[in-house]
């Protein structure tokens, strides 16, 4: 008795706080989503309790002076996320055995700024309280920040992960991303792979409510043929930014609000102006036509469900507990690592693949 009135006391001055610090913020608590083992919204309580503040304080600024750093950034967690799960291990360079996750083809369009600005903040994290916070969890906060700063809803991040020894190889990289030609069929088998349903994937595609993308990801749809479910005048637009199918220069993936993290994206797609075949063919299927409509209707339920999305991609293969390694430069394994690993190599054991 006395033990569950202490909790719902605790639970409702924690709802009352953070509805007076941030009407908009959505706490785990809310969003019902499970926690991995070794993960937990105080992980760093103890041993870096200015973690987040000295990260966001950095990031607002860097956001401030280019907003585009936010979607390089947040596009950055999601693809160290689904190549081996977040253990930033998108972060670290190549070796000499072989290319690395950063040198796969959809690798090569992530902003080059984004490594460093992970590294700038690793740098002032570890100034503060000593190398106890992973590259990883940098990136998933980074990642939360990006969010919020833009005007998405904001969130807790469950943290405890640890940065991975390995790299994936550019076949996993591609493997395991999706190409902006797949159509929906595509996307949810993907998807689902790492346990993510429809509505996750429908979500988790309205983070093209920020950003960029590059012709080539999407003049597939212009040349040699129009895509006919695209917008006539749209289409011609794309056309004079990239007069040609390998034109290099990029566009805004969401035409109605380019730099806030709105649910315009869903009424792009709506007027048929979604830039990618992934993008647009959520509108066309029928299995996931209905959640976009909900979405572009309901903000709030977008933000609600791209929450959920988020902490389960966000959780996806962690390490946590001795796995692993808390990184001294997120581009690079610690030194003291290389050697045990590579014997572990040496031995045959397929631990470097995956
Ligand atoms: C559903 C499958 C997805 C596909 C096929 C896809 C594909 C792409 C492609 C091709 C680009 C543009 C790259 C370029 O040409 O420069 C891009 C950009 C972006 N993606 Fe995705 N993506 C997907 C899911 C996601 C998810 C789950 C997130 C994050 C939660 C995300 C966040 C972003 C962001 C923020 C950008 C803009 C990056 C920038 O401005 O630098 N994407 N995506
Ligand atoms: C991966 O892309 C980033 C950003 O463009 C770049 O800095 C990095 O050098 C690339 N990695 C490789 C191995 O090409
Ligand atoms: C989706 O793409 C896959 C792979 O390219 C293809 O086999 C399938 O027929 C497509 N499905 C639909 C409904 O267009
Ligand atoms: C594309 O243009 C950018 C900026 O103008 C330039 O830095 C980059 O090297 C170009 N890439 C290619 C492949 O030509
Ligand atoms: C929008 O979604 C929220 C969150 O699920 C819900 O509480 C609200 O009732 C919805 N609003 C409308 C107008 O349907
Ligand atoms: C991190 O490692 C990279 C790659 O070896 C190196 O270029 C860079 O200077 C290192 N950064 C720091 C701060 O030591």
């Amino acid at each position: 008795m006395a033990s569950s009135t202490t909790t719902n006391k605790l639970f409702s001055a924690f709802a009352f706080s953070l509805l007076i610090l941030s009407p908009l913020a959505l706490d785990v608590a809310k969003a019902d989503q499970p926690i991995q083992d070794g993960l937990s919204l105080s992980f760093y309580d103890s041993i870096c309790p200015n973690l987040e503040s000295i990260v966001r304080k950095r990031l607002k600024k860097v956001y401030k002076d280019d907003i585009g750093q936010a979607a390089g950034i947040l596009r950055l967690h999601f693809h160290d996320c689904f190549v081996q799960g977040c253990d930033g291990s998108v972060l670290l360079d190549g070796s000499a055995s072989g290319p690395s996750e950063k040198s796969a083809i959809p690798n090569l369009t992530l902003r080059a700024r984004a490594f460093k600005i992970i590294n700038d903040l690793r740098h002032r994290v570890h100034r503060e309280c000593g190398r106890v916070v992973s590259c990883a969890d940098l990136v998933a906060l980074a990642a939360r920040d990006a969010v919020a700063v833009t005007g998405g809803p904001d969130y807790k991040v469950p943290l405890g992960r640890r940065d991975g020894l390995n790299f994936a190889t550019a076949q996993a990289t591609l493997d395991n991303l999706v190409a902006p030609f797949a159509n929906t069929t595509t996307v949810l088998a993907k998807l689902a792979v790492k346990n993510l349903d429809t509505t996750d994937a429908v979500a988790l595609s309205g983070a093209h409510t920020i950003g960029i993308a590059h012709c080539t990801s999407f003049t597939d749809r212009l040349y040699p043929n129009q895509d006919p479910t695209m917008d006539k005048t749209f289409a011609n637009n794309l056309k004079t930014t990239c007069p040609t199918a390998n034109t290099n220069a990029t566009t805004d993936m969401d035409i109605r609000s380019p730099n806030k993290f709105d649910n315009k994206y869903f009424v792009d797609l709506m007027n048929r102006q979604g830039l990618f075949t992934s993008d647009q063919d959520l509108y066309t299927d029928s299995r996931t036509r209905g959640i976009v409509k909900s979405f572009a209707v309901n903000q709030t339920l977008f933000f609600e469900k791209f929450v959920i999305g988020m902490l389960k991609m966000g959780q996806l293969g962690v390490l946590t507990g001795n796995n692993g390694e808390i990184r001294a430069n997120c581009s690079v394994r610690n030194k003291d690592n290389f050697l045990i690993s590579s014997v572990v190599e040496d031995e045959g054991s397929q631990a470097s693949q995956f």
